[in-house]
């Protein structure tokens, strides 16, 4: 069973009348609680309502959603950009506006569930690489090279926290490749100004699409892909998913675009987001884990036995700490705690959880 919510700030949340100190869910820089975020929304949503309840390509675009393509677009050091209702959806677009276009489909083993959904939707053939399994990546990159190839992969893998080797596999696309990266987990946490990994990593981009949801760092909701134009363009003519949807309401598009300038003029709170990510991982070492330097704002510990999941997590609840034990799809084992942190969790906040964590470890 999972809790309902009462209320939530960027680092607590509310069950009934009880505040708790949380470490849950992926508001990395807390911009959905940021004042001049609420603020953009709440001015949207008198400019242009609740809904423009009609689709992109009728009366559905709004000023919010041009300008946002274009700031996402520039932020990310790609040519273009599309709106669409959620990250899982833009996923999906890319895979529909695809179909007949392609020979083969190289995914990461690891990859979200949204990208695999996506890749068997577009019927092509598919060949799955194994987790961190290089070697078998080049080689497969190598056999089709004469093929039209999507390479489809997370960039930081939110249950791992493994990094996708962005370069080496844009240095062996084929000419008639594209690479489908998911940066939903590094957009503003990758990269000193939280542009992602493929920005991170000054790669050429001329063969990259990135998909992205705008309900992490950003704080908001929707998703979106940026890439170069000509795909861009292709996913407006070909996309369902674009072409008949509502579109996220012009608020949310507000909102996002609000986040994006904060991230843009506060490079600050990526670095204090760089730093609570090392505390968590240093936290980690409670169970053996060796720091691991990965980006992600996670650290997910997995339990065999379900019960002492639930204890661990029952024992923080009796210490005024959120993190609930859930056995969300690809979980390994019988389950995981999930810890995220935020670029808003104190340094105070984040010692109170490694104390609660070293008393439950002693008492276990
Ligand atoms: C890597 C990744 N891609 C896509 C999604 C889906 O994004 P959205 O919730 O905006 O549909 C998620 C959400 O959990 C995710 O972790």
């Amino acid at each position: 069973m999972h809790s309902v919510l009462t209320g939530k700030t960027a680092t607590s949340v509310t069950l009934g009348s009880k505040e708790l100190l949380a470490f849950v869910g992926t508001d990395y820089l807390g911009m959905a609680h940021h004042p001049k975020v609420l603020e953009a929304a709440s001015q949207a949503f008198v400019d242009y309502g609740l809904s423009p309840s009609a689709s992109r390509i009728t009366s559905g675009s709004c000023t919010p959603h041009e300008h946002l393509e274009e700031a996402l677009a520039e932020f990310m050091g790609l040519e273009s950009a599309v709106l669409l209702p959620s990250g899982g959806q833009a996923n999906l677009a890319l895979m529909e506006s695809l179909i007949d276009g392609l020979d083969v489909i190289l995914l990461d083993a690891d990859a979200h569930p949204t990208l695999v959904h996506a890749a068997r939707l577009n019927g092509s053939r598919r060949l799955d690489y194994g987790a961190g399994d290089g070697s078998r990546l080049m080689a497969l990159l190598d056999r089709f090279r004469h093929e039209r190839i999507l390479v489809v992969t997370d960039s930081v893998f939110p249950t791992s926290g493994r990094m996708a080797p962005i370069p080496d596999i844009v240095r062996d696309l084929p000419e008639d490749g594209l690479l489908l990266v998911d940066e939903s987990h590094s957009l503003g946490v990758v990269d000193p100004q939280g542009r992602g990994a493929v920005k991170a990593f000054a790669i050429p981009t001329g063969q990259v699409v990135v998909s992205l949801s705008l309900a992490k760092a950003l704080g908001a909701f929707g998703g979106a892909l940026v890439g170069p134009a000509s795909v861009i363009q292709t996913i407006k003519r070909r996309s369902e998913t674009y072409a008949t949807t509502t579109p996220i309401p012009p608020a949310m598009a507000a909102a996002a675009l609000a986040s994006l300038r904060l991230l843009e003029a506060e490079p600050s709170r990526v670095q204090r987001l760089h730093r609570n990510i090392q505390r968590l991982h240093e936290i980690g070492q409670l169970w053996g884990r060796r720091p691991s330097g990965s980006f992600l704002p996670v650290l997910n510990r997995s339990f065999a036995d379900e019960k002492e999941g639930r204890r661990i997590s029952a024992e923080l609840l009796r210490r005024g700490i959120y993190v609930p034990f859930t056995q969300y799809p690809g979980t390994p084992l019988g389950g995981a705690l999930r810890f995220s942190i935020s670029s808003e969790h104190s340094e105070e906040q984040i010692a109170r959880l490694e104390v609660a964590l070293k008393e439950i470890a002693a008492l276990g």
